[in-house]
């Protein structure tokens, strides 16, 4: 079989990697790929939202099997791209409809998704322009922090949790009447503050069946101890220890079921991941967001401990076959520790030298490429996520450990890693 994946981050390098070890893997392409991606097949140069030249790629290249990485290209309608095109009919797009991207492209979807079936979540309501100053009443009697969020995609920064009610009023009206977060975020989801734990959750679906992989948590904040400004994510690990059994029980029956439940009765066809991004409170879980698309970095992280051929998952996800599929876990703990360009998440330099990678003992680690490029011999830094080394372990301990000792022996300038990922369960 002849694999496309789209993007270029560490998540994608994970891909290439577990994809690539699969025996029905016949050529590997990645558009457009960094460093890492070109040990395990051939980077090429297309953005994942060009559309009609990954169609001119997949027909010139008898591309079997399409696997989208980020959510950009899912939200923009590729999957309905491919399926109305009779001359890429045949070839299995993994992703949602457009519709189903819908449960991360607009927050208030999502949120109304979740009310139509009684999926936990923050209880809500959305304002634009048409009921701005009922919006402002409201804010004026809401209890505080608050939270808000631009409905549509804004690179991970729509989401802003105020302090009081005049900041709240005045990062509302920004987004409203000064569309701080584009056209799209001139719709405005106003909810409830829940305090917990989160976690991520993941599924692969083919809108009626799912299969559960393994469960991660991410630590956001650029420092130590959860401090500084919000990133992409500066790690993950898995196993997530108060994950056990009667809590993932919870998960399932009150989250996973009813949203499986809920695509297939209002008919939204989907074929790829889901992520739940989800909070403990008390002993409950809580959905704070829908994504359709696997994390970055807990993709490195859950794939690692993933035994399963993911190209088989990935067809019986393309043919409605997952019913099929019984998911093998390694028991070990894996951590992920992603080094960061200095300045990230705020400015950032690029092409600097990477040295030491080719000193790593990948004895049960790997190093995946988040920001990377290759430049004549030299690997460079490409990105503000530069590197995501995985390790194994039997404890957690361990496992974390072993990915700080790997990233001890990377260098570029400005390089910033956390040592403390997985701290409250240490
Ligand atoms: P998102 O961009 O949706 O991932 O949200 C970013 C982060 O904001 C989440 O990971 C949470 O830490 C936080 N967050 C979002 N919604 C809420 C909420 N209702 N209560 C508390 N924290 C939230
Ligand atoms: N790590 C969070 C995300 O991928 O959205």
């Amino acid at each position: 079989m002849n694999i496309l994946i789209l993007g270029s981050g560490g998540r994608e390098h994970a891909f290439s990697w577990k994809l690539s070890q699969s025996s029905k893997c016949s050529r590997l392409f990645i558009a457009p790929g960094n460093a890492g991606t070109s040990q395990y097949g051939t980077n090429i140069n297309i953005h994942a939202t060009d559309f009609e030249g990954i169609k001119r790629f997949c027909l010139e290249n008898a591309i079997d099997m399409l696997v989208i990485g980020p959510e950009e290209p899912l939200v923009k309608g590729i999957y309905n791209f491919f399926r109305k095109d009779p001359e890429l009919k045949s070839i299995m797009v993994i992703g949602p409809s457009q519709k189903g991207a819908q449960l991360e492209g607009s927050k208030a979807f999502a949120k109304a998704f979740m009310q139509r079936h009684h999926v936990p979540t923050a209880a809500y309501r959305e304002f634009d322009e048409d009921n701005y100053q009922e919006g402002v009443d409201y804010l004026q009697s809401h209890a505080t922090p608050i939270v808000l969020k631009a409905d549509g995609l804004a690179a991970g920064k729509g989401v802003l949790i105020c302090q009081n009610h005049v900041e709240a009023i005045a990062e509302f009206e920004l987004m409203i009447q000064h569309a701080k977060f584009g056209e799209a975020g001139k719709k405005v989801v106003v909810e409830e503050f829940l305090s917990g734990i989160e976690l991520s959750v993941f599924v692969l679906t083919d809108g009626e069946n799912y299969v559960l992989l393994p469960e991660a948590k991410d630590y956001k904040r650029v420092n130590e101890g959860d401090n500084g400004p919000n990133t992409g994510g500066m790690g993950a690990i898995s196993p997530v220890p108060f994950a056990d059994e009667t809590f993932m029980q919870q998960v399932i029956q009150t989250i996973i079921e009813p949203t499986i439940n809920g695509i297939k009765k209002e008919k939204i066809e989907y074929h790829g991941f889901i992520f739940f991004g989800l909070i403990k409170v008390g002993d409950n879980p809580y959905v704070i967001e829908y994504n359709c698309r696997m994390g970055d970095p807990e993709t490195e992280a859950v794939l690692p401990r993933l035994k399963n051929d993911l190209v088989d998952l990935l067809e019986a996800t393309s043919k409605k076959q997952l019913q099929n599929q019984q998911i093998e876990t390694d028991p070990r703990h894996t951590a992920t520790i992603v080094a960061v360009s200095g300045g990230y998440p705020g400015e950032y330099q690029k092409g600097l030298p990477i040295e030491g990678l080719d000193l790593i003992d990948e004895d049960d680690a790997i190093v995946f490429h988040a920001g990377t490029k290759q430049e004549d011999n030299q690997t460079i830094t490409n990105g503000g996520r530069v590197l995501a080394a995985t390790s194994f372990g039997d404890s957690l301990q361990k496992a974390v450990r072993k990915s700080i000792a790997i990233l001890d022996t990377v260098q570029f300038d400005g390089m910033h890693f956390r040592s403390d990922i997985g701290f409250e369960f240490l």
